[in-house]
């Protein structure tokens, strides 16, 4: 642990072992990538950082609750109007569910803006009797299977920032610029199933806001200021630090360093270990940072790496995103509360229902079930209830788009449908009507244990 404990800088991940390492064939040149990255301006604020580690802190404890969901690898060919906003628009559509349906502000926060590594666990994928590197996000190199489009490319993490700035500056726009407005039809129509029976429930929920706001406005004698923006805060797995350590930046007050690529980095569960390279890069960021936790990592473990990436226990530094599938929540998330309460840890407990319940179809492509998801996701909130601990947020893979990647939901997406319009290019993801169900019966749920 002492040698742990070394000073820190930005490169200090180097001395490390890094795994999910990239291997250039041009040295050179990503030194030039990086280098130009370096003068690039940052993409987010330390001070958008520091309000965001302020709402955490307030899901921590209850007076918040978190809603962090995007694509699980952002594509390049993604950075599209349509794309960006429909995704925006189904967060926005489920935030406002959660607001109103569990009386709680939420911090909203996109996996967007920079998720464009993937950890891998094969290096290589074979073909037939060709095997060719692994696809490991558009920030490394290309979906395609052909030697040139698997071979590493350090101008994709120029490609990479710039897509990432783009679709910040659509964020940003549309956050100011009246998006949230719930007079504003566009954003609050469902361009899908009508049909649906938890549509009408979606009505009168948008209905009953439209009226609380009409008569508040009424009260008041004019618009209520602040209510027509949102905050829209960025997420992504800080995998390829070399990226991560060219936007690491120390801001005008000179204290700390703060990684400006995103507000809001995740260690991901294939690079957590004591010693590996992404713990110690995040160890000396000021940014909130989120852990994955899941199957393989001891209570004894979690509760030393949670202290060595904040020795000072300060609550919103740490928000742990437990991952273990409808299968194994029950025996293995107790003990984890349980070591960390009796280690005085503050942390942020979120449940990302989606990785630890992935699976095959028969066809041998990817994908989840609603029924599994749910079923994680509403254990998780008992076993946090018995345990005198807060389930303070949630974390999916979503899609504004009319996917048919996960089965299940109220329009009965089965296997024969998953072929339809399965397009992502790792994870299955919740698509806009499966996510926006998941929404109400998270508020079922809370509503059901308020009662009780
Ligand atoms: C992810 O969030 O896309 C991911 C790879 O998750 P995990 O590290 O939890 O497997
Ligand atoms: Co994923």
């Amino acid at each position: 642990m002492h040698e742990l404990q070394r000073e820190w800088h930005p490169a200090s991940w180097r001395t490390r072992k890094v795994l999910q390492q990239v291997n250039y064939n041009d040295p050179l040149h990503l030194e030039a990538v990086l280098a130009e990255l370096a003068r690039y301006p940052p993409l987010v604020t330390f001070r958008e950082i520091e309000s965001l580690r302020l709402q955490l802190a307030e899901a921590a404890t209850g007076q918040r609750f978190l809603l962090q969901g995007g694509d699980c690898a952002e594509r390049f060919e993604d950075c599209r109007d349509d794309i960006i906003k429909n995704r925006l628009k189904i967060l926005l559509q489920m935030s406002v569910v959660l607001i109103y349906g569990m009386q709680s502000p939420v911090v909203r926060v996109g996996r967007f803006a920079g998720q464009f590594a993937k950890p891998r666990s094969a290096p290589q994928e074979t073909r037939g009797d060709v095997s060719l590197p692994s696809y490991r996000g558009d920030i490394i190199n290309a979906l395609e299977y052909s030697p040139e489009a698997r071979t590493a490319d350090p101008q994709r993490l120029i490609r990479a920032y710039q897509c990432a700035a783009i679709q910040l500056n659509f964020v940003r726009a549309l956050s100011d610029g009246g998006f949230a407005n719930l007079r504003n039809v566009d954003y609050w129509n469902l361009n899908f199933a009508e049909y649906s029976p938890f549509f009408s429930e979606y009505q009168m929920i948008i209905e009953k806001v439209r009226d609380a706001l009409h008569f508040a406005e009424t009260v008041s004698g004019g618009p209520i200021s602040g209510l027509s923006r949102v905050d829209f805060y960025t997420s992504h797995e800080a995998l390829h630090l070399p990226y991560e350590e060219a936007l690491t930046r120390c801001p005008p007050h000179g204290r700390g360093m703060y990684n400006l690529s995103t507000h809001f980095p995740w260690i991901g569960k294939r690079t957590l270990c004591a010693d590996s390279a992404h713990v110690e890069y995040m160890r000396g960021i000021r940014n909130p940072v989120g852990v994955k936790v899941g199957p393989g990592l001891t209570p004894s473990d979690l509760v030393s790496l949670t202290r060595h990436l904040n020795p000072n226990n300060e609550l919103g530094r740490i928000t742990l995103i437990t991952r273990y599938g409808a299968n194994l929540v029950e025996k293995q998330l107790p003990v984890m509360i349980d070591a960390v309460q009796r280690a005085g840890l503050q942390v942020l407990w979120c449940c990302d229902p989606m990785h630890g319940n992935t699976e095959r179809a028969e066809s041998g492509i990817k994908t989840r079930r609603f029924d599994n998801i749910l079923e994680e996701l509403e254990l998780a909130f008992d076993i946090h209830a018995q345990s005198a601990s807060v389930l303070g947020g949630v974390h999916f893979e979503l899609t504004g788009e009319d996917v048919t990647e996960c089965i299940g939901g109220a329009s009965g997406i089965d296997e024969a449908d998953l072929g339809k319009a399965y397009h992502t290019s790792v994870d299955p993801r919740l698509n806009a009507e499966q996510s926006l169900e998941m929404a109400l019966r998270i508020v079922r749920k809370h509503q059901q244990m308020v009662l009780t």
